[in-house]
């Protein structure tokens, strides 16, 4: 993806926040696939995520991963099959208003970085430049010549790697107790993934994580897995 999208393409997933906690994920016999492709994507996919831990999605490219991030977020609806999200409140289908979401591919839209970040609401400094320093993204706003205040206009003059670190930091600042990354240690050096997976490890205290990731070595025997095509590949890359 390139050049600036709007803003309400880039918040879709996370708008309309609902202030509820998620309980419980429940996938029942989900069977997909795209309209103009025969072949299903997911056939029928089951299993529950804990929302309070960090749940790593784990399958080869094209077994489906983003795919259910889609689903889980209403964004597509199943053929047949159901997803349920139970929060204090009651039942929802979709994740909607109750998690945060970094995206495979990140984007950022015309106007000030901080708007990017904070998506217009008022927040001091402070607030927004811890959370560039736990998503590891504080030097490259300090590197900017106006910092919070540059005017992004064409959002390719960040790496991809430095994107990803401004989309988590973004998703940090919408105080969501769950947050749903694709893929957000691609791009990003070693040293940079170990720094950043330690920083989840410890907002997990309040956060949940559900990370689609090919990265195996940051993923602990003890962390929760959902695999799709097949649980031997999260296994056999873990042992
Ligand atoms: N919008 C779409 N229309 C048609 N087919 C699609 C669409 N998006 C994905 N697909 C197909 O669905 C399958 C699953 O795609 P998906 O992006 O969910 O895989 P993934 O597990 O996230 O892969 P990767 O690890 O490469 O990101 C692939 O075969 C892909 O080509
Ligand atoms: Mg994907």
């Amino acid at each position: 993806m390139s050049g600036s999208i709007s803003k309400t393409q880039n918040t879709s997933p996370n708008d309309g926040w609902k202030n509820e906690i998620v309980e419980r994920i429940e996938i029942s016999r989900i069977k997909f696939k795209y309209e103009d492709k025969d072949r299903l994507v997911l056939d029928n996919l089951s299993g529950s995520i804990d929302p309070q831990r960090i749940t790593f999605v784990v399958g080869e490219n094209g077994a489906g991963k983003s795919t259910l991030f889609k689903l889980m977020f209403g964004e597509i609806k199943p053929q047949s099959g159901e997803i349920s999200i139970t929060t204090a409140k009651g039942k929802y289908d979709s994740l909607q208003g109750l998690a945060a979401f970094v995206p495979q591919n990140v984007d950022l839209y015309s106007d000030t970085l901080r708007n990017n970040l904070t998506f217009s609401e008022p927040m001091s400094d402070e607030i927004v430049y811890r959370a560039l320093e736990e998503s590891g993204a504080a030097e490259i706003v300090s590197n900017l010549d106006n910092g919070l205040d540059t005017f992004i206009s064409d959002p390719s003059i960040f790496s991809p790697g430095e994107l990803r670190r401004i989309a988590i930091a973004r998703a940090l600042l919408t105080s969501q107790n769950l947050i749903l990354m694709d893929e957000p240690f691609s791009d990003i050096d070693e040293s940079n993934q170990v720094k950043l997976m330690n920083t989840l490890r410890k907002l997990n205290k309040d956060i949940g994580f559900i990370i689609i990731t090919h990265t195996f070595n940051l993923v602990k025997k003890e962390d929760c897995f959902f695999a799709l095509g097949g649980k031997a590949y999260g296994e056999k890359k873990l042992l």
